[in-house]
């Protein structure tokens, strides 16, 4: 299975960077990698809001929209919503994803 890069900034500044694989979720490699920052509460029902990320202004535009249940999710996240909000459970990795930036909310640490 392929693998591309991802670099999840903590809100202290601390940049944990991990292998992905391809067409799995954000939020399950994280998990796996031991980013302790994505509580991921719900495991990827789009309930919890615990794996809140903002995606980088240059990479929010390879990501499909988000539709609309994650949309209302991301109306209850802990952390304000910003331009850039995901839910890591719902970007799949995908080859043009490989270098991809995302910043953890100060609220999960
Ligand atoms: Fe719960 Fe994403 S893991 S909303």
């Amino acid at each position: 299975m392929s693998t591309i890069t991802v670099h999840l900034q903590a809100a202290s500044g601390a940049v944990h960077t991990l292998q992905g694989r391809v067409g799995k979720s954000l939020m399950k490699e994280a998990v796996g990698a031991g980013v302790e920052a994505i509580a991921a509460d719900c495991g990827g029902s789009m309930s919890c809001g615990t794996c809140h990320v903002m995606v980088d202004l240059v990479w929010r535009e390879r990501l499909p929209p988000p539709g609309n249940e994650e949309l209302a999710m991301l109306d209850m996240t802990a952390a304000p919503r910003e331009a850039g909000s995901r839910l890591s459970c719902q970007i799949v990795l995908t080859p043009g994803l490989d270098g991809l930036r995302v910043r953890l909310p100060a609220t999960q640490y």
